[in-house]
């Protein structure tokens, strides 16, 4: 694990991910992290491992879960969490940011979301978030946890993994 300090003292983690069990772990090992209200940017290509770690994250919230399909299509999947609801949102093939409201956007505050493909939210997106930044490393990924605003950043200081 590399450690990285900006002007703001910001922090930044970030972590190599061997294969996708170790991806699923990080996404369950966040589980504990969450309350409603949080948004959970993934940033990072096609394929790359956004998908995997919220599934980690749902089985681990929900634990009777059936299913964490991609909402390639559907673009939002909806979660009852014991506590809060959860929403996974695919964004890939949203047209524009006005049609968030549609998906549902404007009830997420009420529990925790979690957004592939997030810049396409445009000005939905808030800015007080954690961002998710997942990259290829060969066959293999990196996958670093920014933190935005001090609540995230304090969470993040005392993350274990
Ligand atoms: N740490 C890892 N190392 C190697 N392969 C991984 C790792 N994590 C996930 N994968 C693999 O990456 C592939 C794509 O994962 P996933 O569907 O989660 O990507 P995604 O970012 O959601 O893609 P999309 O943008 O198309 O929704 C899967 O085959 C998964 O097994
Ligand atoms: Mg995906």
């Amino acid at each position: 694990m590399a450690v990285v300090f900006y002007k703001h003292m910001m922090m930044k983690l970030t972590y190599r991910l061997e294969d996708e069990a170790r991806t699923l772990e990080l996404g369950a090992a966040m589980a504990g992290l969450l309350k409603p209200g949080d948004v959970i940017a993934l940033h990072g290509g096609l394929g790359v491992g956004k998908t995997t770690f919220t599934r980690g994250l749902v089985r681990a919230l929900v634990p009777d879960v059936e299913e964490v399909p991609s909402p390639t299509y559907t673009l939002v999947q909806a979660y009852d969490a014991p506590g809060f609801p959860v929403w996974h949102f695919d964004l890939y093939r949203l047209e524009s940011p006005d049609e968030m409201e549609e998906i549902g956007w404007d009830e997420t505050p009420e529990g925790v979301a979690i957004v592939e493909w997030p810049e396409k939210a445009g000005k939905h997106l808030p800015a007080w978030r954690l961002d998710i930044v997942f990259d290829f490393e060969g066959e293999h990924r990196l996958v670093s946890l920014e933190p935005h605003g001090e609540d995230w950043q304090r969470r993040c200081d005392e993350f274990q993994f």
